[in-house]
């Protein structure tokens, strides 16, 4: 009998025929999240679980008795409990290294579009706001030349040191560990303290995975470190900045803008960020291209099968199932 399995999302028509020729699968048809109840009546004769879109709780997993392999379709996997899988010696797979690039090229965008006010820009052209060339108008920061500050020097933070290479930039880091002499040397960047890092940067990009160490990771504190000209983007997660006092240093002007694809309460954002032309928002999209999402998705459904099949998932997050 072929191994069932529930797929959260309707992912490409490829990778649900990729996983059909193996397993018996069963594709929630809608774009759009499921409750906790549903996904735990979904998931509760099933052994494998592709994970998009959805948090994986207690709730769905005490009800899940079969269940074997959790592929989660991101690289970011804060929206599964992975110790109470691991309890069950349910493995846990991501999607690392296929989205690095996309999502640097997406946090990039963010710091280019508010640096050069590019929405505000497209806005004032379509409204039919500009009588004649106006030397006063719509000027913005340069980017060249600046300091960017990356605040996690993973994958996706190196990736975006390397665009920032590309625009000339001062590249500066923080991370809790210090990456190898020949990556600083490559990426031509410096390691620095945590208030160094706030001190300095023009452009301070987040690059953390969010984890109880870096939940509000970016507070009043941290914000009234910043230079008043600097610019906050986070293409990581919501909630390692404290939204509430992201708004308050914004209306006072303690920083000059933010580009964020994350939020607190996603999909909720703080009316007041909607209200501020200084800030360039995104509803989550740093790995959203079509190569990319294709990508994750065939990657997921690889560390399924591979599951499933008994053997070593490549992007195993707690091997530790398996000693
Ligand atoms: C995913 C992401 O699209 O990979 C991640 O960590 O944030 C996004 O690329 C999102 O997690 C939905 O699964």
């Amino acid at each position: 009998m072929k191994p069932r399995v529930f797929v959260t999302r309707p992912l490409p028509g490829e990778v649900i025929q990729y996983l059909a020729a193996r397993c018996d699968v069963r594709v929630h048809p809608e774009d759009a999240p499921l409750k906790p109840a549903q996904l735990a009546e979904a998931c509760r004769e099933v052994e494998g679980l592709m994970a998009c879109g959805v948090r994986v709780n207690e709730e769905v997993l005490n009800r899940a008795s079969k269940l074997r392999v959790v592929a989660n379709v991101g690289v970011g996997y804060d929206n599964i409990d992975v110790a109470a899988c691991t309890r069950r010696r349910i493995v846990v797979t991501n999607t690392p290294g296929v989205l690095t690039d996309t999502t640097a090229d997406l946090a990039f965008a963010l710091l280019m579009a508010v640096a050069r006010r590019v929405v505000e820009a497209d806005r004032f052209v379509r409204d039919g706001r500009w009588p004649c060339w106006k030397w006063g108008l719509l000027w913005g920061a340069d980017v060249f030349g600046k300091t960017l500050g990356l605040y996690g020097f993973g994958r996706i933070g190196q990736a975006v040191a390397r665009r920032g290479r590309g625009f000339s930039m001062r590249i500066i880091y923080h991370d809790v560990r210090r990456v190898g002499q020949a990556v600083e040397q490559e990426l031509g960047a410096e390691f620095v303290d945590r208030e160094t890092l706030l001190r300095e940067s023009d452009f301070l990009s987040l690059h953390v995975p969010l984890a109880p160490e870096t939940h509000h990771l970016i507070g009043a504190r941290e914000l009234a470190l910043m230079k008043p000209s600097a610019f906050l983007i986070n293409s990581a997660r919501g909630r390692a900045v404290d939204e509430e006092a992201l708004v308050q240093a914004l209306q006072i002007k303690r920083i000059a803008g933010a580009g964020l694809d994350v939020y607190e309460h996603e999909p909720h954002v703080h009316p007041a960020l909607s209200e501020m032309p200084n800030v360039v928002l995104t509803p989550h999209v740093g790995s959203a291209t079509a190569e990319t999402r294709l990508k994750m998705a065939m990657l997921a459904a690889k560390n399924l099968l591979a599951a499933l099949e008994g053997r070593r998932p490549p992007n195993a997050v707690n091997p530790e199932v398996y000693s």
